[in-house]
């Protein structure tokens, strides 16, 4: 619970030759987790998990209030998966001027501002102040993050990039139900008819997808596809379904370029906002979804 007690643990560890793994989580650890964790032990000597939930990231009172909390049972995840250390910091451990606001924060210019970015004011700064905080106590190590957040992902990189943090950065793959839905902590939000209408989500990325594979090289039908398949469902609000580069996040002017791109989704569905993507040329598509060149 200590960010003394953490750094001497990991130190410790580097000291006598182990390599470190980190595992910044928010807590509520579904099979998501479970897999950072287990990608984690397999790759480092040593695996730290850390289960915080930050309130520099929640413009929205509500969803901090909600955001559930299950410690007893992330322990239980935590060592199923292979995990050595929890890191459960109380928030005075964390900032201890807590309500006042923090004095130094992380502010990423660029690939933060657009998507989540513009919809979560500040959401981006709140990320990158605590991840910025972890990666100090932590030291040299190799944080895993899922690939779900893909703007977090990029943002996280950029932090330890720019910020010169000894800490090397791995995306790994989104874990999903076995109807496509992504894992994520706020699912267990979801009324079942809420449920089932957040399934359009990965639909219309897939729907994305196969236009794009079909050579659809004009990003606005690809996306006009996506945005009208989830306006079919009245329990969804969608606030984008774009097409953008990779790498800097922009949105992407054409399909007909060899730079990676990514298929971004957010929408909210009931009391929770839900976001997923896909790599248009690397998904594994469903037999309805696969289309041959100039069909659509
Ligand atoms: O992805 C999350 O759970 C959080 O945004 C993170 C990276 C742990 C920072 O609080």
């Amino acid at each position: 619970t200590t960010v003394a007690e953490l750094g001497d643990r990991l130190e410790a560890a580097r000291a006598t030759g182990h390599t470190v793994g980190l595992v910044p989580t928010m807590g509520a650890l579904h099979d998501g987790h479970r897999s950072l964790v287990e990608r984690a032990a397999a790759e480092c000597d040593l695996v730290a998990v850390t289960v915080f939930v930050n309130p520099l990231q929640f413009g929205n009172p509500d969803d901090l209030d909600h955001y559930p909390r299950t410690l007893d049972a992330d322990s239980a995840v935590v060592a199923g998966a292979g995990g050595h250390l929890l890191f459960a910091p109380a928030l005075t451990e964390m900032y201890p001027d807590f309500p006042t606001p923090v004095r130094t924060s992380v502010a990423v210019a660029g690939v933060s501002e657009g998507w989540e970015g513009a919809s979560r004011p500040g959401h981006f700064d709140g990320v990158s102040t605590v991840v910025s905080k972890l990666f100090a106590m932590a030291g040299r190590c190799r944080a895993y993050f899922g690939e779900k957040d893909f703007q977090q992902l990029a943002v996280v990189r950029t932090v330890a990039r720019d910020l010169s943090f000894p800490v090397e950065i791995v995306g790994c793959s989104t874990v999903r139900d076995e109807d496509g839905l992504a894992l994520s902590s706020r699912n267990v939000r979801l009324a079942p008819g809420e449920r089932r209408a957040a399934l359009v989500l990965h639909r219309a990325l897939r729907v994305g997808a196969a236009a794009v594979r079909a050579g659809q090289l004009s990003v606005p039908a690809i996306e006009a596809q996506m945005a009208s398949l989830v306006a079919e469902e009245p329990l969804v609000d969608l606030d984008y379904a774009v097409l953008v580069d990779a790498g800097d996040l922009t949105r992407a002017t054409s399909t007909g370029t060899d730079r990676p791109q990514q298929l971004l989704i957010a929408a909210q569905v009931g009391p929770v906002r839900l976001i997923d993507n896909l790599d248009p040329r690397q998904a594994v598509l469903p037999p309805q979804f696969r289309v041959t060149k100039g069909t659509n």
